[in-house]
């Protein structure tokens, strides 16, 4: 019989309901405890999901309290707690799980990422794109040749933030800039299909969400290694469905592919000279949080390696920073990376 893990979630607010949903579903998993700072958003979830565990509203007091009783401290507050729930849990021996963004600041990256070293654990970061069926299909399709050598890849995070402010309006922060917060995911996932940014060039504007702290309207461009050249748009006042519609431009074909859409469009190179389409069903899952607690499973039990690491997640958060400073200066900005 396998290992029993036992998780504390921190944040019970929508995401958090989400990933108790997964957890009390995934095999070998237990809910131990519950934490948030309101205590009826916890007893809510306690009582959706039928659980009997105590409900903290300071995280430190259930990292004592619990403290033999927890493997994984599961991390999905508002984006400004990740970093000191996240470093309070791995200074008190717990692995972590971190929802994205993984802080609004590098230096805080660059905390989170040390201090999961030096105490040996592991610490995932919830970029979920990499899970998401159809983008990892583009990776494996651009992997293997089937539209030739990339040379142009755009992305896009377009979500109306109108109506999603948080509990207490915490997206509503002049931190949270949205190309960190939202357009992470357009960022990480272009990170991992043409690798790091040199450098970035970036424009934005403020003219749907009038009364927000922070531009809504962002265009980046990047040059990737191997002369590859990408965009990354997002728009969190967008009068649209939420979309993140990516193009990967290949010297024999292009792949067109969106987390919300039930196929991927490969369009490929014909001895002809035209262009073939094939449609590829995909099964729709953006938030397929269920694999990466599998994967989160499996790296604590058997050493597997995690895709979405905090050296991942602070790269990411790197990126996000150089497009906000380009952004704002009107100067094209070389990437730093912390770790
Ligand atoms: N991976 C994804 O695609 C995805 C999707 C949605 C949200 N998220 C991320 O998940 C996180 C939560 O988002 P949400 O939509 O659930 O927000 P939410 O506002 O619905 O919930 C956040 C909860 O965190 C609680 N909280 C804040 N500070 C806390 C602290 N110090 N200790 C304990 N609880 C605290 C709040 O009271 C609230 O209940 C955010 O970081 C967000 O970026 C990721």
């Amino acid at each position: 019989m396998e290992k029993t893990l036992r998780y504390a979630l921190v944040g019970c607010g929508s995401f958090g309901g989400v990933h108790l949903d997964v957890l009390t579903k995934l095999e070998g998993t237990k809910i131990v405890a519950l934490c948030d700072i309101h205590p009826e958003s916890c007893e809510r979830l306690k009582e959706r999901f039928g659980l009997d565990v105590p409900c903290y509203t300071d995280y430190r007091e259930m990292l004592a309290a619990e403290k033999d009783n927890i493997d994984i401290v599961d991390v999905v507050t508002s984006d400004k707690a990740h970093c000191p729930v996240t470093l309070a849990a791995l200074e008190a021996g717990f692995h972590v799980m971190c929802e994205k963004p993984m802080s609004l600041f590098t230096e805080e990256c660059t905390a989170m990422v040390k201090k999961a070293e030096e105490k040996g654990l592991l610490l995932m970061v919830g970029q979920v794109c990499r899970c998401a069926p159809g983008f990892v299909k583009a990776k494996e399709l651009v992997g293997n040749g089937s539209i030739g050598e990339l040379y142009f890849a755009e992305s896009e995070y377009a979500h109306d933030y109108t109506n999603i402010k948080g509990v207490d309006n915490w997206r509503v922060d002049p931190d949270r800039e949205p190309i960190i917060g939202g357009a992470c995911h357009a960022i990480d996932l272009l990170r991992w299909i043409a690798g790091d940014p040199t450098d970035t060039t970036a424009y934005s504007n403020h003219k749907v969400l009038t009364d927000w702290p922070v531009d809504d309207t962002t265009v980046a461009i990047f040059r990737f290694p191997d002369q590859v050249i990408g965009k990354v748009f997002t728009s969190i006042g967008c009068k649209r469905n939420y979309t993140m519609r990516t193009v990967l431009y290949g010297t024999r074909g292009t792949i067109i592919v969106n987390n919300t859409d039930p196929v991927l469009d490969l369009y490929q190179l014909h001895p002809d000279g035209s262009s073939v389409l094939t449609k590829i069903p995909l099964e729709i899952n953006n938030h397929n949080v269920m694999e990466e607690h599998r994967l989160l499973r499996e790296a604590v039990l058997y050493g597997t390696p995690l895709v979405t690491t905090g050296t991942e997640g602070a790269r990411t958060v790197a990126v996000c920073r150089a497009v906000v400073e380009s952004a704002e200066t009107g100067k094209p900005v070389e990437i730093v990376y912390p770790v």
